[in-house]
């Protein structure tokens, strides 16, 4: 029997009365990491004063040397944010994009990012292309050709999704990215669910900017995520917030803004670590494991297909769902409402492409038996809205 699964769930304060299969949307923080936090926050209100300006500045430096360690960067290259939206707004915002420029992304992307593109490329008078990737995806080059299609001597940025919200694909991110190199064209990757979820080395991808939650996979506190930009994209990058280290360089001005509580980005050494404790690469391999052969029993269940390849999933996997209902998003709402108030189970239901796709999360504390039970559940959802209809 495997160590992971049920004999983990006593590390997560989670309710034991309920199905939790979406570790995806926010992840979960366990209590040992949770604890951490409460010690940095006891800390900081014991001594304000030293904590704010001289404890704090120094903890985060090293906090931020231990994950660049993990996620294969440089201290020096790397800052904390509060969550993958605020990195990403800062990037985006700090390009001069001018009219007529052109901002690749994909049909994947996740809805908050599309609003942060839109938001800068209105006013510039740039146009947003969308890569038209749709799901099921075959194979990588389904990706990377959909991408690179939507490629112009217009283009200014990529930005492209490491692993894809709704659809839990992983996108070819080191091909794409040398592709674009050899074009001269930028890329910004949107990677907040890659730390904790696959063997992530940023470094190596070639790309010129790296956003990543540390609260999901890699069950941080809330509040935790990274930035990473390489060296000779730091100059003019700057945090939505402007504060007193405004142009002293990357890491003091992101590091420091305003009076705020650094405890959830202190916690994440801890986290690192118990990650690594129960496993590193053996643990994402069992989610890996349990993710795929569940998701593919799923589809099985319903003669339907699951959204990707299992190479091309993580530790999520999406599952296309029976019937024919219109895929609208009220529907989808009302389905999860139904099977949290009725059965108590937390599953994301997405409308993507034309269906309804299930995407199942596997965690640390996931048993395959979870998983199994998202077929009847998802059915009997189905039912009680046709008989409301
Ligand atoms: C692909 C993707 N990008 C960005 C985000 C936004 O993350 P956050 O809410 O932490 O800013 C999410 C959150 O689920 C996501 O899945």
């Amino acid at each position: 029997m495997s160590r992971y699964g049920a004999e983990l769930k006593e590390l997560w304060p989670l309710e034991p009365d309920m199905i939790f299969l979406n570790h995806g949307s926010y992840g979960a923080a366990p209590k040992q990491v949770l604890s951490e936090q409460a010690n940095w926050q006891r800390q900081l209100e014991s001594q304000p004063c030293q904590f704010i300006n001289v404890v704090a500045p120094r903890a985060i430096r090293d906090a931020a040397g231990m994950l660049a360690n993990f996620i294969g960067t440089h201290g020096e290259d790397t800052v904390f944010v509060e969550n993958t939206t605020s990195g990403l707004n800062a990037v985006l915002q700090s390009i001069p994009f001018g009219s007529g420029d052109e901002i690749v992304i994909s049909d994947h992307i996740y809805n908050a990012t599309r609003n942060t593109v839109k938001f800068v490329a209105d006013p510039a008078g740039a146009r947003i292309v969308v890569a038209d990737i749709g799901l099921p995806v075959a194979d990588e080059d389904q990706i990377f050709n959909a991408v690179m299609a939507a490629v112009t001597p217009a283009t200014r940025l990529i930005l492209i999704d490491h692993i894809a919200s709704i659809t839990a694909v992983v996108f070819p991110v080191a091909r794409i990215a040398a592709a674009a190199r050899q074009r001269g064209i930028p890329v910004l990757v949107d990677g907040a669910h890659a730390p904790g979820m696959l063997d992530l080395d940023v470094c190596s991808l070639g790309v010129d900017w790296y956003v990543g939650n540390c609260h999901k996979w890699l069950c941080a506190p809330k509040g935790s995520a990274f930035l990473w930009a390489d060296a000779a994209r730091q100059n003019g990058l700057h945090p939505t917030v402007i504060s007193h280290d405004m142009n002293k360089g990357f890491t003091f001005e992101f590091d420091k803004i305003g009076t705020r509580d650094a405890s959830a980005w202190l916690s994440v050494p801890a986290a690192i670590s118990l990650h690594e404790d129960l496993g590193g690469t053996h643990l994402r391999k069992y989610c890996h494991n349990v993710a795929v052969a569940e998701g593919r029993a799923l589809a099985k269940r319903w003669g339907t297909q699951t959204g990707a390849s299992d190479d091309l999933f993580g530790t999520m996997a999406t599952v296309r769902m029976p019937g024919s209902l219109p895929p609208d998003r009220a529907i989808s709402e009302r389905l999860k409402t139904w099977l949290w108030v009725e059965k108590r189970a937390e599953i994301h239901i997405m409308p993507f492409a034309g269906a309804f796709w299930v995407r199942l999360s596997v965690a640390p504390y996931t048993t395959p038996e979870e998983c199994r039970a998202v077929g009847p559940l998802i059915e009997a959802a189905l039912e009680a809205l046709a008989t409301e209809a």
